[in-house]
C-alpha cells in the first residue's frame, strides 16, 4: 500500500513512525514534511493548502491513502478532490470540518446532539460581548470563532484582558479566520482529557484517552499553547470514562453530522472537561491532536495503515477491536525561545542522536528543516516532541526527560512537570 501523508509537524512524524512500522504499507510519502519525516518518507513539496497540488501528487504517486494531518487542509477542502479523483482520504470534507473550523458550527452540532458543553453566546459586538461576560462572571472564557493553533482562546479572570480580546476577535474583517464573530463562554473547572475516535461517519471507535498540557510553562501557568506535553494512561479517569463519552458525545455527534448531511469520517477529537457536575466537552477538533497523538499511537497495537483506511472507505465495523500496550508513554516538547508569541527559528539542534542512541526515547520532529550543510534546525514553535514508553507514567516519564536533556538549541524550552502529577 503506498500512503501519503500531509503536514509537517510532530503529529504527522507521529503517524509516519507509525505507519512505517505496518507491514502493510509499502511506500510512504509526506508533503511537506519535515526533517525527521524525511527520514522514513519521501518528502514532496507541495503546498498543503491546496487541494489540485495534493490531488496532482496523489494521483501521480498511485497513493492507496491519503491521511490528512492538520486542520488547516482539513478546512480549506483538500479532501474534496482527492475524493472526486477516487482516492481514499483519511480526514474530513470542509463542511463537516468546521466542527473544529468554527466554534460557533460545534456549538450548534453540540445543541442539535444533546451534547454536553459550556453554556455560551456567539457574540459579534463588543457590547454583546460585554453583556455575556457579565451573566458568567469570572473566571471568563473568550474564544476566536475561527482556527487559531490553540492559541485564540484566553481565560483569564481580568475582565478588561477578557473584553480587550472580544474586541480584537470582533474586529477582525470580514472573511479573516474569527469572521467577525467572537464566542464567550461559562468556565469549566476540572481536569481536561482528550479522548480521540476514529469514525467513518457511522461506525465510532475511541482511542485511549490521553492528557495534553496547554499552558507554556510549569504549573499550568503562562499563555496557552498548541499543547507542551502529553501522557497516557491517565490513572485517576473515572472507570468508564470512555464507554460513557462514546455515548454521549462521540456517537451522537457523528450521528448528527450525518443527519444534516455532512458525515463526519477521519479523526474526531473531543476535548473534554470533567467538572464537578459531569463530563462537558471544551472543544471538538477534526484531526488527531498534538501532542497527544505522540503517546497515543506509541500505545496502539494494531497496525495503523488498515485502521485509517478502513475509517476512508466506510467499513469500520468489519475491523476487530484495537489492541493496545498496556505501557505508559510520555512526550515532552521542546520549543522554540519566544513559543507561542513570537518563535524564534534558524539554530542548529545538536543532540538529536544522543537523545535515540540508547532507544530510551524516540523524538519526533514538528518545526525543524534541513540546513545547507545538512545540520537540522529549528523552522517553528515547537520544535520536536520527545517520546518514551514505560512500564508506568514514572519510568516514561524519566526516559523521555533523559531524552530531552541530551537536546540542545539557542533558547529551547521545555515544561519540567509534564506527567509528573499522575505519575505521582
Ligand atoms: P480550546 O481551543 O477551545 O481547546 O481552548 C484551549 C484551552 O482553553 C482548553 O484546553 C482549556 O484549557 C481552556 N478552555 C477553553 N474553554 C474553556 C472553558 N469553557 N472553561 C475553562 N477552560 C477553558
Ligand atoms: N493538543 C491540542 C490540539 O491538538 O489541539
Amino acid at each position: 500500500m503506498k500512503v501519503l501523508v500531509i503536514g509537517t509537524g510532530a503529529r504527522e512524524h507521529a503517524l509516519c513512525r507509525s505507519l512505517s512500522q505496518d507491514p502493510a504499507v509499502g511506500e510512504l510519502h509526506c508533503a511537506p514534511g519535515n526533517a525527521g519525516i524525511a527520514r522514513l518518507a519521501t518528502l514532496h513539496p507541495v503546498d498543503q493548502l491546496d487541494g489540485a497540488a495534493v490531488t496532482a501528487l496523489a494521483v501521480r504517486l498511485g497513493a492507496d491513502l491519503v491521511v490528512i494531518g492538520p486542520e488547516a487542509p482539513l478546512v480549506a477542502g483538500v479532501a474534496e478532490p482527492l475524493r472526486a479523483a477516487g482516492i481514499p482520504v483519511f480526514g474530513p470534507g470542509k463542511e463537516a470540518a468546521q466542527l473544529e473550523g468554527s466554534k460557533a458550527f460545534a456549538k450548534d452540532v453540540m445543541a442539535g446532539a444533546a451534547v454536553p458543553t459550556a453554556r455560551s453566546y456567539v457574540c459579534t459586538t463588543v457590547a454583546e460581548a460585554a453583556e455575556a461576560l457579565d451573566a458568567f462572571g469570572a473566571p471568563y472564557v473568550v474564544k476566536d470563532d475561527g482556527l487559531a493553533a490553540g492559541k485564540g482562546v484566553v481565560v483569564t479572570e481580568d475582565r478588561a484582558a477578557a473584553l480587550a480580546h472580544a474586541e480584537a476577535c470582533v474586529g477582525a474583517p470580514p472573511g479573516s479566520r474569527g469572521r467577525g464573530r467572537v464566542v464567550i463562554e461559562e468556565y469549566l473547572d476540572g481536569p481536561e482529557v482528550s479522548l480521540f475516535a476514529i469514525t467513518d461517519g457511522t461506525t465510532v471507535l475511541p482511542l485511549v484517552p490521553a492528557q495534553d498540557f496547554k499552558r507554556a510553562l510549569d504549573d499550568d501557568r503562562g499563555p496557552n499553547t498548541g499543547g507542551m506535553g502529553a501522557y497516557t494512561p491517565l490513572p485517576w479517569a473515572p472507570e468508564g470514562l470512555v464507554a460513557e463519552v462514546l455515548e454521549t458525545v462521540l456517537q451522537p455527534t457523528v450521528d448528527e453530522l450525518r443527519r444534516r448531511g455532512t458525515p463526519f469520517s477521519g479523526l474526531l477529537y473531543a476535548g473534554l472537561a470533567l467538572t464537578s457536575r459531569g463530563t462537558r466537552v471544551i472543544e471538538f477538533n477534526a484531526r488527531f491532536g498534538d501532542p497527544e497523538t505522540q503517546v497515543v499511537l506509541a500505545r496502539l497495537r494494531t497496525p495503523l495503515a488498515g485502521v485509517l483506511l478502513a475509517a476512508a472507505n466506510g467499513t469500520l465495523d468489519e475491523l476487530e477491536p484495537l489492541r493496545w500496550s498496556e505501557e505508559a508513554a510520555v512526550t515532552v516538547v521542546l520549543a522554540s525561545e519566544g513559543y507561542p508569541a513570537d518563535p524564534r527559528t534558524g539554530d542548529p539542534i545538536e543532540g538529536l542522536d544522543a537523545a535515540e542512541a540508547d532507544g530510551t526515547a524516540f523524538v519526533l520532529h514538528a518545526g525543524t528543516r534541513v540546513g545547507a550543510d545538512g545540520e537540522v534546525l529549528t523552522a517553528g514553535g515547537r520544535v520536536l516532541s520527545v517520546t518514551a514508553t514505560g512500564a508506568d507514567l514514572a519510568e516514561a516519564r524519566a526516559k523521555a526527560y533523559a531524552g530531552v536533556a541530551k537536546i540542545s538549541f539557542k533558547g529551547a524550552q521545555h515544561r519540567t512537570d509534564i506527567a509528573l502529577k499522575a505519575a505521582r
